[in-house]
Formats: structure tokens, sequence, C-alpha cells
């Protein structure tokens, strides 16, 4: 069964959230066989992309590294769980990059979602730069590192995103993702329950060929994810 994540950022309000749960819940009828539909909204709008239905489940975008107290604007994993999520993205490129989200940090989050039984949904990827430099690998190696003190039994999702294809119109080849999600599987021998997604300009176009290849077991979607039927898309040309 492969995973599709519905990666909104910050976009939809609830209304607007609510009209695309229905789309969704109409389009897919009773889900899509070999498909794991997952819709990550903004905090605002999780109550409103729920499927009472069960045919999706809901994940945060983010999460705080601390388990509660006087951190302004913070949201805790407990809260996160208790508004009906299951997994939440950690270290997403934009978190690094924009918000300065390092290492230590992401381990904390990470801790902090198996607290209250939330799967991460960890990010990884390279920069254009490190890409040309011939350092994905090591990049790999060093994001991974962060999740040294996870349990290895626990379910992980690790997205595989690399930074010059988000939301640039340019995804990896096909070539490139496999050979990203064989080399993340060997940097964690020891997981017993590992996913790993790729990420980066998916579209209803690209996504069969994406999967096509070695151990990509699915898809965490951005711009193409904020239409519902882009999104329904994606997931049925990608089911296993
Ligand atoms: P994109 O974004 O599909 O718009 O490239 C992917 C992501 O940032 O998760």
């Amino acid at each position: 069964m492969n995973l599709f994540v519905a990666n909104w950022k910050m976009h939809m309000t609830r209304e607007q959230a609510r009209a695309y749960a229905e789309a969704l819940g109409e389009l897919i009828d009773d889900g899509i066989p070999g498909a794991e539909l997952v819709l990550a909204p903004p905090f605002t709008a999780l109550e409103a992309a729920r499927d009472r239905e069960g045919r999706w489940s809901l994940a945060a975008q983010n999460l705080s590294e601390h388990a509660s107290g006087a951190f302004t604007g913070e949201v805790s994993a407990e809260m996160l769980a208790d508004s009906g999520c299951r997994y939440v993205i950690v270290g997403h490129s934009e978190r690094r990059t924009l918000f300065g989200e390092d290492g230590p940090r992401l381990a904390g989050k990470v801790a902090r979602a198996r607290d209250f039984g939330l799967v991460p949904i960890y990010c990884v990827g390279e920069t254009g730069a490190e890409r040309l430099a011939g350092e994905t690998a090591a990049t790999l190696a060093r994001q991974l590192e962060t999740l040294r003190d996870d349990p290895a039994m626990e379910p992980l999702v690790i997205a595989y995103e690399p930074v010059w294809a988000i939301g640039s119109g340019l995804a990896a080849t096909p070539v490139d993702s496999a050979a990203a999600a064989k080399r993340i599987a060997e940097l964690l021998p020891t997981r017993g329950d590992l996913r790993i997604l790729y990420g980066g300009s998916v579209t209803a176009g690209n996504a069969a060929e994406l999967l096509g290849r070695g151990r990509v077991n699915g898809f965490l979607v951005g711009g193409a994810s904020l239409d519902a039927g882009a999104f329904a898309a994606i997931a049925r040309s990608g089911a296993a």
C-alpha cells in the first residue's frame, strides 16, 4: 500500500478545506485500493479536513519540540493528537531554511511526536548546490543522524524532497529518486517499519513513472495537492 500525503502548506480556509474534503470524498468513493491518503492542512483547518468515514487521515505540518509551557504561537504534539492527527511532518525544507530548524530541534520534535503516538514524516533532501558538489549522499546521512535516538521499531516515514525540486516544476528523475530512496534505506538498516516518499513537483503526469522503480512508497505532494482531483489522480496512478 503506497502513501500519499497532501501538504497544503499555508493554504486553505476552513470553508475551502470543507469543500476540498467533500470533493475528494466524491472522487474516491470508498477509497482508492492500494493507496493510503493523508491530508496535511494548516492547524486551523484540521477539523474541517477530517473525514468522518476514515478514508483519509490527518497530518500536521509542524509541531513544537516542547511538551507544553510558555511558547507563544507553538502547537504541541498532545494538541495535535487531540485534534485527530495521526502523522506530523517534521523538518520540511521550508522549516529548515526559512525558520532555521536544525538537527537538535528536529530531534526534539520527533521525540515529542513519539510521546503522543504521532508518526513523523521526516523530510530530508539536498539543495541544488549540494547536488552539484556531489554531496547528496553526505547530506542525507547528516540529516538522518537526527533520528539517531528514535526507536527503530516505531513506524517512520521519510520524505526525500530535493530542495531544488520543491515547487520548481522540475521533479527528480525516477532514477535519481530511486537511488536516493535506496541510500536512505541503507542508512536506516535497523528500521522495522520504514516507508520512503518522494516529494518535489509531483503531478498526475509524472507520478506513475516516479513510483515505477525501486523503493519509493508514495509521495509528499505540495502544489498539485491543492486540487482534490489532481491529488486523487496522483494517488490513483501510484496505488500499489
Ligand atoms: P511541491 O511541494 O509538490 O509543490 O513541489 C512538495 C513539498 O514541499 O512537500
